[in-house]
């Protein structure tokens, strides 16, 4: 059986006590609602990385993660945070890839892969995600283009490192924008990257790997697009940031 995840990125939103506030209302609801079976990720900013671990640390219903890990180990690079400073404070797991990061730090499929083997050396698990711009779905590429983005980052892992990952499809077009994937469409992608997985390692481990949707998840549509066979769960966004309804989504399993 392969691991349900729901993760919140609330990305560059809340100040200390609200962040702190939002996380107790997550695990005393998290405690009290959600089925053992899930595992929920909270991924706030940095700054509130450590005061958060207080309450995921030793916390088997909820889970810490960064939104992002520097692909060097430690040194000059101002502004950067290491996979060990991560591990140190209690992080479990890292995005790695996220849209906003590709597009706005322009970072390119060889950083993802340090990225990726730099949280892996410290025992982080990265969420590595992908998914494609409108101008691709319109043209009919979407499958290529989630195709290649695997095979520049991902197929480099050994096995190994593989069995630790998790990857997130999150269409451009609906991060943010109030326009979800339909189920179908997130279906036939996550197949379709399953079955590129398994071409890459074998077809056990990618049946093993956890496949998330991401983009304008909701309260109301959660359910039918985690009932699909491939899709293993959500990276939520806007809806993370408030405990009621990142606590639906968790529940529409
Ligand atoms: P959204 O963001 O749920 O606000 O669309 C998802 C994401 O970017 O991870």
């Amino acid at each position: 059986m392969r691991k349900k995840i729901v993760a919140g990125n609330w990305k560059m939103n809340k100040t200390a006590e609200e962040a702190l506030s939002l996380v107790s209302e997550i695990d005393n609801m998290v405690k009290d609602e959600v089925n053992d079976d899930v595992t929920v990720i909270v991924t706030p900013p940095f700054p509130f990385l450590q005061s958060v671990s207080k309450l995921t640390q030793g916390n088997d219903k909820l889970h810490l993660a960064a939104q992002d890990v520097s692909e060097h180990e430690s040194g000059a690079y101002t502004g950067e945070v290491s996979a060990a400073m991560l591990k140190s404070v209690g992080v479990e797991y890292v995005l790695v890839g996220h849209s906003e990061r590709r597009l706005y730090h322009h970072e390119d499929a060889q950083k993802l892969y340090q990225k990726m083997k730099a949280a892996l050396k410290h025992g982080l698990k990265p969420i590595f995600c992908c998914g494609e711009p409108l101008e691709e779905r319109d043209a009919d590429r979407h499958f290529e283009y989630v195709g290649q983005q695997l095979k520049d980052s991902v197929s480099y892992l050994s096995n190994e490192e593989f069995d630790q990952i998790v990857i997130a499809y999150e269409p451009i077009w609906a991060i943010g924008t109030g326009k979800t994937a339909s189920a179908e469409q997130a279906q036939e992608m996550h197949a379709y990257i399953r079955e590129q997985l398994s071409q890459m390692f074998d077809a056990e481990a990618a049946f093993n790997c956890t496949i998330l949707y991401g983009g304008s998840c909701n309260p109301g549509n959660a359910q039918e697009i985690f009932s699909k066979e491939d899709v293993d769960g959500g990276l939520i966004g806007g809806a993370s940031l408030k405990s009621r309804d990142f606590t639906d989504i968790i529940k529409s399993f």
